[in-house]
């Protein structure tokens, strides 16, 4: 096994159960790289919508994300994506990107077109990987993988809370439908579907807080690479 492969650590899990935040802090207290594999998918739905690209057309989609350059430039607070020269990192978080998102990523040939291009950013290792199978297809070596999850009413909690200041008219009721279309649609996908590795540590976190997360992610990680 590659060595650099190991030092990774990956973190998959639903929407809202804290992924972020969490692999944004354990990087960050690491001093090792974190990478949001989410923003890609999100840029290639947000493409595809400026495009009139039908998100849920295989071909058009596995097509549209073949022509484009992406280029993601991981940084501490989150992952920068460039679209054939076009930083479009600020564009990503809306309601409506993160639908479309979870409709064009379960095309099988976006992502393998997207595969490269994670394992790239992974490959000097070092890397905090978040996303939904970064433990089980682009990841599977990695050294130490988490899965993280919490009830769906503390994942529409947070997510609400988060978007509540950028967007009008939302409501929580209108979250927590989103949040739940999203889990079946990631879950029930063929390709890659949301599930934890059989080696990854799971952690519920509905009732507890970010600090309380971290100090168990900090222990697994000094169990595994520090012992
Ligand atoms: O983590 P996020 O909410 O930014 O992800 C947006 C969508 O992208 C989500 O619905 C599922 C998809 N995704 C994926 O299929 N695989 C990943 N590694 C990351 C995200």
């Amino acid at each position: 096994m590659n060595r650099e492969l190991q030092k990774i650590i990956t973190i998959d899990g639903p929407a809202g159960a804290g992924k972020s935040t969490l692999a944004r802090k354990l990087a960050h207290s690491l001093v090792w790289i974190y990478l949001d594999t989410g923003a890609l998918y999100r840029a290639l739905a947000l493409t595809a919508a400026r495009r009139r690209v039908d998100q849920s057309d295989y071909e058009a989609a596995e097509a549209l994300a073949r022509s484009l350059n992406i280029t993601a430039q991981p940084r501490p607070e989150g992952t920068a994506i460039m679209v054939d020269g076009e930083d479009v990192t600020g564009l990503l978080r809306s309601p409506e990107v993160s639908r479309d998102a979870s409709i064009i990523s379960a095309c099988p040939g976006v992502r393998l077109a997207l595969l490269g291009l994670q394992r790239s950013l992974g490959a000097k290792g070092e890397v905090v990987a978040e996303g939904r199978d970064m433990g089980t297809v682009v990841f599977p070596g990695a050294g130490l993988k988490f899965f993280l999850h919490a009830s769906p009413e503390a994942r529409a909690r947070r997510r609400y809370q988060e978007l509540a200041g950028q967007t009008e008219n939302l409501t929580r009721a209108e979250v927590l439908k989103d949040i739940l279309a999203r889990d079946l649609a990631d879950e029930s996908r063929a390709v890659s579907p949301l599930k934890a590795a059989p080696d990854a540590l799971t952690i519920d976190t509905t009732n507890l807080d970010i600090d309380e997360v971290l100090k168990v992610m900090v222990k697994a990680f000094r169990n595994k690479f520090l012992p």
